[in-house]
């Protein structure tokens, strides 16, 4: 077959069935991704005969003859950018970069017409970072990002924003490349896949693997029989304690549909397939349990029996962790108070849907060392799990990541690098692996379903006299997150309240499904919908307006900082915000009052509001350390070991930097989350990457300045009190010596000019934010329109305020789609049934409203620069939030989420004289079906 490619003459045989994606990556067009292999996402997008195509779906011989542009190919050549290019530079419209070049292939085809119109002509375009507006900015010439101004507080473009534009960032998968980074280049790469359990819960009794060796080209099986037997816990966590030990790398039981029983490596990923779906598994079928609610009872399946020091809290009811505390008397309080609420919350089991499916590579370079390729979020604590699980020596092992292409929580999780490590040590070979997108689905953790009781207690005038929770956490077959998503959740969402009586009953138990883990705001968005919403009805049970029962019982600073689940609490008030936070909403919902809402007498209209607190950086410590060299030619090479994966932290390092050694962002050169670069950095997340990796590399650079005044102080023969760091050279009056001519006399004594600096992560701070909305609501069919979107956040001193809104914006909107439309709906044989972006709802750029974001005007006293962390907690008060409101449209309350039209269409069946009464609605419509055959959560449609 014979093609243009990007203007070059190219000819290739495509393998039968292979789509044009396949051989386009394969001829080094890396920038042409992988998202979904259904046509859903567009990450793969390319022009074929200047036509936007998903590539994935296109079927490679019809390129005979064509000419194909992919991202490497736009623009005029020479380092010419396309004017899309220019425009997604100057928006700034990207967080993780994944899906960046087919949304800007896609744009080059738009007439003008078309680009006034982003939400239609993006709509087979899929980004799960920006929330949309950026991209939006990008189709509309706006700008958002101040070139080359290096100072905080100025939105100071990423350092990899043209390699994200232009297709170069290199992602996982994105190889060969250099042979540092990858396997040495022209070493043939094996391919891994997994064959995974089609039961619930089951013994493996036999595993023949005779007719899957027999397929060419595979070299390998591994089963339980071949790994170690180590017990470890997936999630990944400072301290390794935290999680319990319950995971074997390949088990002899299986406890849910999906897990995976064996990996077969072999030269193509066509023959690993094959060999996975003919290998012969011979199971003991075990009674599920896929009910969290059914998880104590007597006659429950016991999924775990482990000895004590697997850290289960309690194996024979099926209880992987419990918190049960709290402060004064929850019963006296109630008994006192003139209005209770005594209301239950369910919020589903939901998918993280980064568009970078897990992925791993696994070599042994020249001297032996394992060494690993990941998209993870936290490659120091994947080195030490592999330590442990295979027993190796630290300095034996070496994980990396370049760019990661979103996490969210989804890649703080060992869930690939174990088996392709297995597996390369094995054959001494390079094996990769890359989960499809079925298999981020079904094989890696999603968010913990809760099913939240909340009870309230207030005297008339508003003042809380009570405040209990009753948490049940479905943390599926395994316990990754599920001690710290409990505990965390138990937390700020009952702190951020002043009530002298607070009790919290927590439990996280197994089912026989996926695995929950770690997802954006860990435990806090799921008890802050049931408290936030529970403050509404016990407002609106007061007859009191919300905000205001809100404002005179929120915590201030001076008061208490309240544990529920640890003696050691080292959370401070850095600053203070909420105040403002609320007095902007209230300000924003007051002006849009008179909003235009839809006309018809079936459309309600109604405002809603929630808050939430977050302690900032997750307990128990989170280290962090940065080393900044300066180079012989006067540049610094600055080494963090934190992930960038769309948290915009490598622009924030940048920016420190910058600022402290007085030297433009274009002579940083930035060199990240490469185990063999850098000491230690426990990772990224929790809100980490600015405020404790971001103090490690203050620190390293106020080392490295100081060294630099001293040595020019000396030069210069003036004291270091005189000397003053400017444009890349340290000034004493008229006279300056650049940092070039400082390393050079430093290499001339045998010297390095570097500075060093390390953080414990405490103590820590809190930080704020409010959520607004105003909804119009259709009685008629259940359509919800979001008329007025809302945020106010204290981040402390804002570093990067285009980064910063971008994150709020992200986790409005992936909450939105939470609240809304996204739910993984287990099937009753235990199977995920929509394993897939167009059937779990991600939501596209017509779905998501513009939220207006709003800074209090803080400074945190702990954090670098004043700033405060600011990626997770904007998800927390939207799903309440929208409730409420949705509640104060309607009258009505939905107390399940999601809110979709078919629930809300129920639940409004008696309410609106322009239909026939339906009846009163049922409990399917706000609740999940539970059969207690095994069934589980299924939300009627
Ligand atoms: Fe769009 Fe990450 S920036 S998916």
């Amino acid at each position: 077959m014979k093609f243009a490619l990007n203007g070059a003459s190219r000819s290739v045989e495509p393998a039968a069935g292979q789509c044009l994606r396949t051989v386009l990556r394969g001829l080094g067009c890396h920038g042409v991704k992988k998202g979904c292999d259904a046509g859903d996402c567009g990450a793969c997008t390319v022009l074929v005969d200047g036509e936007a195509v998903h590539s994935c779906v296109y079927p490679a011989f019809r390129a005979e003859g064509r000419a194909i542009t992919t991202i490497e190919g736009l623009g005029a050549g020479a380092g010419d950018l396309h004017p899309m290019q220019r425009a997604f530079l100057a928006a700034g419209a990207f967080q993780c970069g994944f899906c960046t070049p087919g949304m800007i292939l896609t744009a080059t085809v738009l007439d003008p017409a078309q680009r006034r119109d982003p939400a239609q002509a993006l709509k087979g375009n899929i980004c799960r970072c920006t929330g949309y507006r950026s991209i939006r900015d990008a189709l509309l010439d706006r700008v958002n990002i101040d070139a080359d101004v290096p100072a905080c507080g100025r939105s100071v473009p990423a350092p990899a924003a043209v390699p994200v534009v232009t297709g170069r960032a290199r992602y996982t998968m994105d190889f060969p490349v250099d042979g540092e980074a990858g396997p040495a280049p022209g070493t043939p790469v094996l391919h891994c896949r997994l064959h995974r359990s089609p039961y619930p819960h089951a013994r493996i009794r036999r595993i023949d693997r005779t007719a899957a060796l027999a397929v060419p080209g595979v070299r390998l099986v591994l089963t339980h029989e071949d790994v170690p037997a180590r017990l470890f816990s997936t999630a990944r966590h400072e301290n390794a304690h935290d999680d319990p030990d319950d995971t074997r790398m390949l088990d002899d039981v299986v406890r849910f549909v999906g897990q995976r029983v064996a990996a077969v490596v072999a030269d193509t990923e066509q023959a690993a397939v094959r060999a996975c779906a003919v290998l012969d598994v011979e199971y003991e079928l075990l009674p599920a349990l896929l009910d969290a609610e059914c998880a104590m009872l007597p006659d429950a399946p016991i999924l775990h029996d482990k000895p004590a020091d697997a850290r289960i809290a309690d194996c024979r009811r099926n209880v992987v962790a419990e918190l049960h505390g709290g402060i004064g008397d929850v019963t006296a309080g109630l008994d006192a108070a003139d209005v209770t609420v005594d209301v239950t919350y369910r919020s589903q089991r939901l998918q993280h849907a980064h568009l970078e499916t897990h992925a791993a590579v696994a070599w042994q370079d020249p001297d032996g060392v394992l060494t690993v390729r990941s998209s993870t979020q936290v490659p120091f604590l994947v080195r030490d799990a592999l330590c442990t699980v295979l027993d190796l020596p630290r300095e034996r092992v070496r994980v990396l990541c370049e760019r990661v292409g979103g996490g969210f929580g989804g890649k703080q999780e060992m869930l690939v690098e174990d088996i392709v490590a297995c597996a390369a040590l094995r054959l001494g070979r390079a094996v990769g692996i890359e989960y499809s997108r079925e298999e981020a689905f079904i094989g890696a953790a999603g968010r913990h379903a809760m099913l939240v009781r909340v009870r309230l207690g207030a005297t008339r005038d508003g003042v809380l006299t009570a405040m209990a929770m009753d948490v049940l956490s479905d943390t599926g077959a395994y316990g990754n997150h599920a001690p710290g998503v409990l505990f965390h959740g138990c937390g700020e969402s009952v702190g951020v309240y002043r009530c002298a009586n607070k009790w919290i009953d927590g439990v996280s138990v197994y089912t026989n499904t996926p695995p929950a883990g770690a997802f954006r705001g860990y435990g806090l968005s799921q008890t802050n919908y049931a408290i936030e919403s529970a403050m509404d009805e016990l407002a609106e049970a007061l007859d009191l307006d919300p905000i205001l029962l809100r404002e005179q019982n929120i915590v201030r600073p001076g008061d208490a900082m309240v544990s529920f689940d640890s003696a050691e609490h080292d959370v401070e008030y850095g600053s203070y915000g909420l105040d403002q936070c609320l007095a902007l909403v209230r300000g924003a919902l007051d002006r849009d009052a008179g909003l235009q809402a839809p006309q018809g007498e079936e459309w309600a209209v109604g405002a809603g509001i929630a808050l939430g607190m977050i302690d900032t950086i997750p307990p128990r410590g989170h280290l962090s350390q940065a080393r900044v060299s300066l180079e012989p030619d006067g540049s610094v090479t600055l080494h963090v070991g934190t992930a960038e994966f769309g948290n915009g932290t490598s622009t924030v390092h940048v920016q420190f930097a910058a600022a402290i050694l007085s030297v433009p962002p274009d002579r940083i050169h930035l060199s990240q989350s490469d185990t063999a670069q850098l000491g230690y950095d426990t990772g990224a997340f929790g809100s980490t990457g600015t405020v404790v990796a971001g103090l490690a590399t203050v620190r390293a650079c106020e080392a490295l300045r100081r060294d630099l005044v001293a040595v020019a102080a000396m030069r210069l023969g003036v004291p270091e009190a005189d000397c003053v760091l400017q444009d890349g050279a340290v000034h004493s009056g008229t006279r300056a010596v650049s940092y070039a001519a400082l390393a050079g006399a430093a290499a001339d004594s045998d010297m390095t000019l570097q500075g060093f600096g390390e953080t414990t992560g405490s103590p820590r701070s809190v930080a704020f934010n409010v959520q607004g909305f105003r909804v119009a609501v259709n009685r008629v069919t259940g359509e919800l329109r979001i008329l007025h979107s809302i945020h106010a956040a204290d981040a402390g001193r804002v570093i990067n305020p285009a980064q910063c809104v971008g994150q709020i914006e992200g986790g409005v909107a992936q909450a939105v789609g939470a609240a809304l439309t996204e739910r993984m709906v287990i099937a009753p044989g235990g199977a995920i049934a929509n394993p897939s972006f167009r059937n779990y709802h991600v939501p596209r750029m017509a779905d998501i409203p513009l939220t207006e974001v709003v800074f209090a005007d803080t400074f945190d006293r702990l954090g670098p620069f004043g700033a405060k962390s600011m990626s997770e907690s904007p998800f927390n008060p939207v799903a309440a939030a929208l409730g409420n409101a949705i509640a104060r449209a309607t009258g009505t309350r939905i107390r399940a989420t999601p809110f979709r039209p078919d629930s809300i269409f129920r639940l409004l069946a008696p309410a609106c004289p322009s239909r026939p009464d339906t009846g009163p609605p049922s409990i399917e419509a706000v609740h999940p079906v539970t059969d207690p055959s095994g069934g589980i959560a299924i939300t009627p449609t």
